[in-house]
């Protein structure tokens, strides 16, 4: 069955607690939560006080996207504020290994996500370190976007990858998910489906997210 990790991008901000009260009665099985800099994207969204918030309203594993410059730099706030996985961006990481390990001694889940245009084989000399990859298959900085198709050869390549070294990589796919094409995006190898307007502009979330687990 794939991990279910809804994006609370798409949630309601005025409350939130409301959303993350329906998100523990689902059967999500991550928290999905998108942090932009207004830097390394286009856009920018919440950061570490909301987050400390969500982390006392959930035992769900939360699973930090990181889509800002710089992120060694609050690594630690964030094991602070609760992430359990922190995913940093391949793009924004001079020293991804270095990154990667800070992340590992601070006790946390490591994540790398690659943009729509970097090709999965730059992780072939670093994946053993991994233990998720997000491939976007949108172009980050905004929920509600349209899925990118080519990202379906992205998953076959880097699960074959990940199969060849005997490795347990997750492989996380963020953007544009639907009920409609997520079982093709699983059937190419996917583990964990991120899905923000999927879930939260649905008229049942909670009936949308077991539709998704069901796939
Ligand atoms: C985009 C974010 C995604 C976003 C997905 O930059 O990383 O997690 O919230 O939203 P949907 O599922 O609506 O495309
Ligand atoms: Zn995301």
């Amino acid at each position: 069955m794939p991990i279910i990790a809804p994006s609370l991008l798409s949630a309601n901000f005025l409350n939130l607690q409301k959303d993350c009260e329906m998100l523990n009665e689902s059967q999500a099985d991550w928290f999905h939560l998108d942090v932009m800099d207004g830097s390394f994207v286009p856009n920018i969204s919440f950061g570490l006080p909301v987050i400390e918030h969500i982390r006392k309203a959930t035992t769900k594993i939360c699973d930090v996207h990181l889509m800002i410059v710089e992120p060694e730099k609050y690594a630690e706030a964030f094991k602070k504020a609760g992430a359990d996985i922190l995913t940093v961006h391949y793009e924004a990481c001079t020293h991804l290994h270095r990154n990667l390990q800070q992340i590992k001694s601070l006790g946390m889940r490591t994540g790398v996500a690659l943009n729509p245009h970097t090709p999965v084989h730059v992780l072939a000399d670093i994946l053993q370190d991994i233990d998720l990859v997000c491939l976007m298959s949108v172009n980050p900085g905004f929920g509600g976007q349209q899925f990118i198709p080519h990202t379906l050869v992205k998953i076959r390549q880097l699960k074959q990858m990940i199969q060849e070294r005997n490795l347990h990589t997750h492989i996380e796919i963020d953007g544009g998910v639907t009920l409609q094409n997520a079982k093709s995006i699983l059937d190419a190898g996917a583990d964990v489906l991120v899905a923000g307007n999927t879930v939260f502009r649905s008229e049942d979330p909670i009936g949308t997210i077991a539709a998704l687990k069901a796939m």
